[in-house]
């Protein structure tokens, strides 16, 4: 065996349990594969920076996602759509310097691959070759079909991402539930299948009705990620700004706030500068002498 091939750790799907599981290696879509024959259900959380990272792949999160939602809950703008491709490289190196074991999934930005297929490889390999990411991300179903193709081809491995596509929200004209009625549900469960014959490991569905997406659930062999799309889902993303209750203001429907970091990070700024403005700090032992 040489310093490249894989090692026998590396080439077998972990059979242990996602979370918390594979430590001397990084997740891999067969190990995705294999929790979805056995039926075990997986967390994916959105991470923008080192930090944050690393405190989701030490809690045992098995896929963090350097979402474009970095554009409204990292950087500043009010939409995903002005996100840059310079901008999700330096973020998605920035996750990948922070995590050891997690699978790295980045997302291309909007106008980053619609143009052609040929536009999506050459994203796609910077994401690769740049940051380090170990998976990409782009939003429609058939529509995006041929990108995925050509990647996949090219041993990029391709989440998918149907239902609500944040990337169109001035075509939507907002947010609005996806794949409500016959047809919209019909054409949902036709993107889901042309996304995974393309050879797409893996399909997030965001705000889709939670019947349509327990059915879309039961006819892919590859693993649903739902975010709005009910319990039946083989994985869950949450947003972590969200998750963790740093967003400012209302939160969407499908969001559970797990802690209110928002209170607990104001509550230490504000203590600081009071201690500062009394002369409480810093105290001797926080001096040199
Ligand atoms: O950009 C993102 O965070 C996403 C998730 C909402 C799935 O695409």
């Amino acid at each position: 065996m040489n310093a490249s091939s894989p090692s026998p750790a590396q080439n077998q799907a972990s059979t242990a349990g996602l979370y918390g599981g594979v430590t001397n290696r990084r997740v891999t879509v067969r190990d995705l594969a294999s929790a979805k024959q056995r039926g075990e259900k997986w967390a994916m959380l959105t991470a923008y920076d080192a930090l944050t990272a690393g405190v989701f792949d030490e809690a045992g999160i098995p896929v963090l996602l350097v979402g474009d939602s970095a554009g409204n809950c990292h950087l500043g703008y009010e939409t995903t759509v002005p996100v840059t491709m310079d901008q999700m490289v330096m973020l998605s190196a920035a996750v990948v310097r922070g995590t050891q074991r997690a699978m790295i999934v980045a997302d291309l930005p909007f106008g980053s691959y619609q143009e052609s297929p040929a536009q999506a490889m050459h994203n796609a390999a910077r994401l690769m070759k740049e940051a380090g990411v170990g998976a990409v991300k782009l939003e429609g179903g058939e529509r995006s079909a041929r990108s995925i193709e050509l990647l996949v081809e090219a041993g990029v491995p391709v989440m998918a991402h149907i239902g609500l596509t944040p990337q169109s929200v001035h075509a939507l004209g907002g947010y609005p539930v996806q794949g409500r009625g016959d047809e919209a549900a019909h054409q949902l469960l036709r993107d889901a299948k042309a996304v995974q014959q393309s050879g797409a490991f893996s399909v997030v569905l965001e705000a889709v009705p939670a019947e349509l997406a327990a059915q879309v659930t039961e006819q892919l062999a590859i693993p649903t990620v739902g975010i709005g799309g009910g319990p039946e889902t083989d994985a869950q993303v949450l947003v972590w700004t969200d998750m963790a209750g740093m967003t400012a203001g209302r939160v969407p429907k499908f969001v559970k706030k797990y802690a209110n970091l928002r209170g607990v990070l104001g509550d230490a700024a504000r203590e600081f500068a009071e201690e500062v403005r009394t002369g409480a700090f810093p105290a001797a032992e926080h001096s040199f002498h």
